[in-house]
């Protein structure tokens, strides 16, 4: 088990201080506006300090671990209380600054309702960060807990928990909350945040599913160090899996069998190379082959190589941010090696882009499992309500793969219809018709006019086979011709919830 960086007491204590001053989530919003919250997210801070106030607990704690400045002794002491200054201190929260006072040793952030994440400050000069650098919540983490399936499960595994932000939301929703990471210091941050948040997971060391090895869960999330870079040993260890390119996101594909209880479902974000000569979703769809699991892979977004190194550099301190990027800021020469070693490496491999995304991964005894690995850019909130809706559709495809044919369908709610069109001496001519959802992952897709008149015929009412009778009449093509041609595209707005089985 490991030790939070305070004792039980300690951290009842800060919990107190915490509550008491208000330095929760909605207490600094309400102090200092949602606005300046998100500023200071983006690291800048004048927003914050503008509002924080001067002589209050509230607005002592916002200086000093969100505004980043330094605070009078007493002033710390008192916004701590019943924490005394010297456990604060002893757990590297905050440190004597050079100048006199009290600073920040560690990122303390409110987060959600009634939770705080501990997570490593950026470095106060320029240059990398410490290689055991525990980040705290960002872009991707939030990523992850918006995708993640919300169902109620009895097990969950967090692995590679950083500072415990997905098991904090697991928790809510899993029995028993099980989060690995191979950094004892991670594992530290998050055994605090478990504990401030009255929360008990069980918390283990080690590379991966390595430390729970034949245990098996019904969810399993995994924010893991997924960049794709050169072999040889992880620089971060947030950033770096010290596996070569993209093998950190096929080796978790091979986990999963193992890892998933049956009905068990698998969540993790991935970085995957575009290689010349070969289609990245032949790459991806490659990492599921014979694993038995139905698999769901979403590329969110593709940078190009230099962009890709530019942000990772950036991301650790390396190099400025923007740097090669048109900022005019030059990396300095050690910066400029690591850069073009890893473009070289890129180069060699012949990587032509990088996707992100994420895979989802389901456990089901099923002789012929799901796979579909495809683009899914359009922003959706609570994707994971979205991917849940997306198994069962995949499900009651499977139960009725026999009988389309026979099943009545309706359209989803607000289905929306996009034509383009010219106009010429014979009025408008219709070039290209798109179905698109106006809720849940909003597809927007070319509708071909034959499928287009089905679907405007799913009124719930008639099954398929007699809509396309009198579609095959009015046309004057054999009904077989017409169901062979029909069924595979009703499967797909089925799968993509254009349409739906009627009640
Ligand atoms: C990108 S951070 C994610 C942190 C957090 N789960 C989140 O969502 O923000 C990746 C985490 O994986 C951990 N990690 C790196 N290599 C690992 C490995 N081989 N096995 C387990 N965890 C690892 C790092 O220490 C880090 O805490």
């Amino acid at each position: 088990m490991t030790d939070a960086l305070l004792d039980a007491d300690g951290i009842a204590r800060l919990r107190d201080a915490l509550r008491g001053a208000q330095y929760t989530r909605t207490g600094v919003a309400g102090r200092i506006g949602e606005a300046a919250v998100a500023a200071a997210r983006r690291r800048d801070l004048r927003p914050a300090l503008r509002a924080a106030g001067t002589d209050d607990p509230l607005a002592t704690l916002i200086r000093l671990f969100i505004g980043e400045q330094n605070q009078p002794a007493t002033a710390v002491a008192r916004a701590l209380h019943p924490l005394p200054l010297a456990a604060a201190q002893a757990a590297g929260l905050v440190v004597p600054a050079p100048g006199g006072g009290i600073r920040a040793g560690l990122d303390l952030e409110p987060y959600g309702d009634g939770w705080w994440i501990l997570a490593d400050r950026p470095p106060a000069a320029p240059g990398p960060v410490r290689a055991d650098h525990v980040l705290g919540v960002g872009g991707a983490s939030a990523t992850l807990v918006n995708a993640t399936v919300r169902a109620p499960v009895r097990s969950a595994l967090d692995l590679g928990t950083g500072c415990g932000v997905q098991a904090l939301h697991l928790a809510t929703h899993a029995t028993r909350v099980t989060a690995t990471d191979l950094s004892r210091r991670a594992l530290r941050f998050a055994a605090t945040a478990a504990a401030l948040a009255g929360q008990e997971w069980e918390l283990v060391q080690g590379d991966f599913a390595q430390p729970v090895a034949g245990r098996r869960y019904d969810l399993v999330v995994s924010n893991p160090p997924f960049v794709a870079g050169p072999p040889g040993p992880a620089a971060f260890t947030y950033r770096d899996s010290g596996r070569a390119g993209d093998r950190v996101g096929a080796e978790l594909a091979a986990a999963a069998p193992g890892l998933l209880a049956e009905g068990g479902t698998m969540q993790y974000l991935a970085n995957w190379l575009h290689v010349a000569g070969q289609p990245w979703q032949e790459r991806v769809a490659a990492w599921f082959a014979g694993s038995g699991l139905c698999a769901w892979a979403i590329q969110r977004e593709v940078s190009d190589p230099q962009s890709y190194v530019d942000l990772w550099l950036a991301d650790v301190g390396e190099q400025p941010a923007g740097a090669g990027t048109g900022t005019g800021q030059r990396p300095s020469t050690r910066d400029t090696s690591r850069r073009e070693a890893w473009l070289d490496w890129f180069d060699a491999q012949k990587v032509e882009a990088v996707g992100f995304g994420l895979v989802c991964l389901r456990r089901s005894e099923v002789a012929d499992p799901v796979l579909r690995v495809e683009e899914l850019r359009q922003p959706t909130d609570r994707l994971g309500d979205q991917i849940a809706l997306w198994f069962e559709r995949q499900d009651w495809l499977r139960a009725h793969r026999t009988d389309l044919l026979s099943q009545r369908y309706r359209t989803a709610p607000g289905l929306l219809l996009h034509q383009e069109a010219t106009h010429g001496p014979d009025g408008w001519l219709v070039q290209q018709q798109r179905l698109q959802l106006s809720g849940g992952l909003r597809w927007n897709e070319p509708v071909d006019p034959l499928v287009l008149e089905l679907v405007s015929g799913c009124d719930g009412s008639v099954p398929l086979a007699g809509q396309l009778a009198v579609l095959a009449a009015a046309h004057g093509v054999p009904e077989e011709e017409l169901a062979d041609a029909a069924v595979p595209s009703v499967a797909h707005l089925v799968e993509r919830g254009f349409i739906a089985a009627a009640p």
